[in-house]
């Protein structure tokens, strides 16, 4: 689909909203890059994932009264919060800024993790407005503002989070100028194996020390990987996903602020991963298994490790979430 925010128009049906009306969105975590696709790939998993309850008010504007899970770290000041900012561009393009707004946010995953933390509360808002307005529009519609909350949390509007975040699946951005994202197939029987080290590592930071030349040569290697990601996605070879997850760009620079990282990687591909790398940027690592047994293992093997050298973690097991975000309730 290609989609350009100037090209938005308002949904065409927006039932008039009965005040004190609420709705309570699930939106998953995502991992992006897929560890060659940087930027341009990434998948959204069951777990875990951050949930906002938004409820109509009578005043005109964005409040937010609660936000649990985050020891404080994030903004109440609707300002400054990527929720209520994506939600308030969304409210301009769809010319309803005479609503009135109440958000909870409940953080469920760690901030800062890799794992697609503001994309996740960005896109549970978006998904709310749309639910409460009645916004019967395609929910890809909603990407450029998600992207906005991106850019708002990182400095730069990456569509790798968002995108599955809001579509579910596997997802291609084909290209940011015009925006074309495709949703690609996946084989079923593939798992992730997420382990989150307790370390902060802020994506603003993680985008800065990357190198911002490549030279010919490392780029045909990573091109001719990412093709073969996508070809293994549509010819569920789950062999030639593996052997085409490799970055030879970005892994070895952010390699370095991620605890034991390749020793984690020799654990996970000892144990029978198909593939092993940082989850967008980082410090999660993601593993893909052909089964959830070998996923399970994996991922309390690197606990333990972590736990050796004194690092505290988060481990997670999942299929790929086709899904997206949920209403529950
Ligand atoms: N593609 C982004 C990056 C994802 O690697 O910086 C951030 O989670």
């Amino acid at each position: 689909m290609e989609n350009k925010e100037q090209e938005i128009k308002a949904p065409t049906i927006i039932a008039p909203p009965s005040r004190g009306r609420g709705v309570h969105v699930f939106a998953p975590a995502t991992v992006a890059n897929v560890v060659c696709g940087f930027d341009v790939l990434g998948f959204a998993v069951n777990e875990p994932g951050d949930e906002v309850i938004m409820r109509l008010t009578s005043k005109p504007g964005i409040t937010i009264s609660k936000i649990t899970g985050d020891d404080g770290r994030l903004p109440l000041d609707p300002a400054k919060n990527t929720v209520s900012v994506s939600v308030q561009h969304y409210l301009q393009s769809v010319d309803r800024t005479d609503v009135g707004l109440d958000i909870e946010l409940h953080k469920k995953m760690p901030i800062g993790s890799g794992l697609g933390s503001s994309s996740a509360s960005t896109v549970a808002g978006l998904y709310a407005i749309k639910t409460l307005l009645g916004d019967d529009a395609d929910p890809a519609k909603l990407l450029p503002f998600a992207m906005k909350g991106e850019e708002m949390a990182c400095g730069h509007g990456h569509a790798d989070n968002v995108a599955p975040a809001l579509l579910g699946g596997f997802v291609l951005i084909r290209s940011y100028d015009p925006l074309d994202v495709i949703r690609l197939p996946h084989p079923a029987g593939l798992y992730c194996a997420i382990v989150f080290p307790d370390v902060d590592v802020p994506t603003r930071e993680a985008r800065q020390i990357i190198r911002q030349k490549i030279n010919m040569k490392d780029a045909v290697t990573q091109w001719g990987n990412i093709a073969g990601l996508v070809s293994g996605l549509f010819m569920q070879d789950i062999d030639l996903i593996g052997r085409s997850m490799t970055d030879i760009l970005v892994e070895p620079v952010r390699s370095m602020l991620i605890p034991d990282f390749y020793k984690m990687r020799e654990i996970a591909m000892g144990m029978g991963a198909v593939s092993f790398g940082i989850s967008g940027s980082g410090p999660s690592v993601f593993a893909f298994t052909k089964d959830e047994e070998t996923a399970k293992l994996i991922t309390q093997k690197l606990q333990q490790h972590l736990t050796s050298i004194k690092i505290g973690s988060n481990i997670y097991v999942s299929t790929i979430n086709d899904a997206g975000p949920k209403v529950l309730g």
